[in-house]
């Protein structure tokens, strides 16, 4: 409901991809943000008891109290100063509610912060930088970036883990239907974990502010079926694919200064200052969710990054069309 218009009016549709674009944290679809969403039935049930008390106490003072015609306005009503037990009640009641919502919110935040993986569970790193995600696969020794591919699944043995951490300034994760937003942290490890019940795309994006291209810092879980989930993360696992009729276009790539910053595996391409290109087309979008991935704005985005992102850190090459084309067309064939 309140993720609704931020998720809708950022994401991009990726053609033929069904997402889950509603992200309604109300309808949680992973264990921690069940146990938020629990959490927070509690808390706001308890804060709108309190209204009504004070609220509806107020109204009927303001009601019973009014000034009526033949009120004595000369003279003050009569002053009364403290009742002892009156204080004792309205100071004890509180401090006790208090304490019941720290406890009720320590415990949900613990459960998800500090569970230790099972011995089947899956393990990520997630880097944040301004403004993409690093996703590292350690057990799988691959690293991706702005798509998370996680297995769907009920069995708490196989949820994922998340060492969350980041490189440069506070960036917060957020998948309103998996769980509630844990911050990145430079020189921190902050943990926590999701398990989504059903297959499908899952939105969500960086919800700390953390620079220009804060908005545009979205980021994608995808929870496939376990078939799909080995297959996605064997064809992770493979270098780039060396395809003999683009030797051109690979070495127009490695000859400009992509290689500093871009890795591609398999190639002499090891720059680590951006995402991870080894199987670029294996992505749904471009920019960290800003751009579909396709050929028009894969070659848009090569050309003038600060058109699509202004302000990122991804500098226009200043490419001539037939650099452009080389480069586009190698980038294509890192599926
Ligand atoms: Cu990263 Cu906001």
């Amino acid at each position: 409901m309140i993720a609704y218009a931020l998720n809708v009016l950022l994401q991009v549709q990726v053609p033929g991809v069904a997402e889950r674009r509603i992200t309604d944290i109300f309808k949680p679809l992973a264990t921690p943000g069940y146990a938020e969403r629990e959490a927070a039935y509690f808390t706001l049930a308890i804060t709108a008891a309190i209204f009504l008390v004070v609220g509806g106490l107020i109204v009927y003072t303001v009601w019973r109290f009014r000034r009526r015609p033949g009120d004595d306005t000369k003279q003050e009503p009569p002053q009364v100063y403290g009742s002892n037990q009156i204080e004792a009640a309205w100071t004890i009641i509180p401090i006790l509610i208090v304490f019941v919502l720290i406890g009720v919110s320590a415990r949900v935040i613990a459960g998800v912060q500090n569970a230790s993986p099972p011995s089947k569970a899956l393990k990520i790193r997630l880097i944040g930088h301004q403004w993409w995600w690093e996703v590292e696969y350690p057990d799988y020794g691959f690293v991706t970036a702005n798509e998370i591919h996680v297995p769907a699944t009920s069995d708490a043995q196989r949820a994922t883990y998340l060492e969350l951490t980041s490189v440069d300034v506070i960036h917060s994760f957020w998948m309103p239907e998996l769980a509630g937003k844990v911050d990145l942290i430079p020189n921190r490890t902050n943990y926590m974990w999701i398990d989504p019940r059903q297959p499908g795309v899952y939105v969500g994006n960086c919800a700390e502010y953390c620079g220009t291209q804060h908005a545009n810092m979205l980021l994608r879980v995808i929870a496939d079926t376990p078939q799909d989930f080995k297959a996605w993360t064997e064809q992770q696992q493979r270098p780039a694919q060396d395809n003999p009729q683009l030797n051109d276009a690979r070495n127009a790539f490695g000859s400009l200064a992509c290689v500093n910053c871009h890795q591609v595996r398999g190639t002499p391409s090891v720059g680590k200052y951006g995402p991870d290109l080894t199987h670029l087309m294996s992505r749904q979008t471009l920019a960290a969710g800003v751009l579909v991935n396709d050929a028009k704005n894969l070659r848009a985005w090569v050309n003038d990054p600060q058109e699509a992102k202004p302000g990122c850190f991804m500098p226009s090459m200043k490419l001539n069309d037939q650099q452009l084309d080389e480069v586009v067309s190698y980038l294509q064939s890192l599926k």
